[in-house]
């Protein structure tokens, strides 16, 4: 299996409520680029918008890159978060439905996760954070 990005990506900085509507915005225009049906364009908005938070809030913020894949002949949509934040010392407990460090609901992570095709995450205590996320032309 072979991945080649095309030329068509965008970087977008996450340092203020107003990013995450650009995020959303641009994930958007990408996810239509590459025809994802609109219950999936839908799924990939909500999952960035979710990682965009996170990147501002636990991240102290970060960028997001959004770029259109392909693999044997098929388009996706990738986004890649990533933040010089604290890290996630424990990632299995921050996947983990309902666990938040802080106010939130917890669901943010679990349900990315779900609504993504692929979904890695790397993170180091007191290295940041980076996370990336697919979905597929189906
Ligand atoms: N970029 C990040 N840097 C550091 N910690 C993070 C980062 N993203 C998530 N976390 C940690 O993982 C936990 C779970 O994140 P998740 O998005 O699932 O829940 P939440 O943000 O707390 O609540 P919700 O998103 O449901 O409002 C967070 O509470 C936080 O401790
Ligand atoms: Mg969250």
């Amino acid at each position: 299996m072979t991945t080649s990005p095309s030329e068509a990506s965008t970087v977008i900085e996450v340092r203020a409520d107003s990013d995450v509507v650009r995020v959303r915005q641009s994930v958007r225009d990408f996810a239509m680029a590459a025809k994802l049906s609109l219950v999936d364009q839908t799924k990939l908005v909500t999952a960035a918008s979710e990682l965009a938070r996170n990147t501002l809030v636990y991240g102290g913020g970060g960028e997001a890159r959004v770029r259109i894949l392909e693999r044997t002949g098929v388009a996706g949509v990738e986004v890649v978060f990533a933040d010089e934040g604290p890290g996630i010392p424990d990632v299995d407990l921050a996947l983990t439905d309902g666990w938040t460090s802080g106010g939130g609901l917890g669901l943010g992570l679990s349900g990315t996760r779900r609504l993504v095709d692929d979904f890695e995450l790397d993170t180091a205590a007191g290295e940041g954070t980076r996370i990336s996320i697919v979905k597929w032309r189906r």
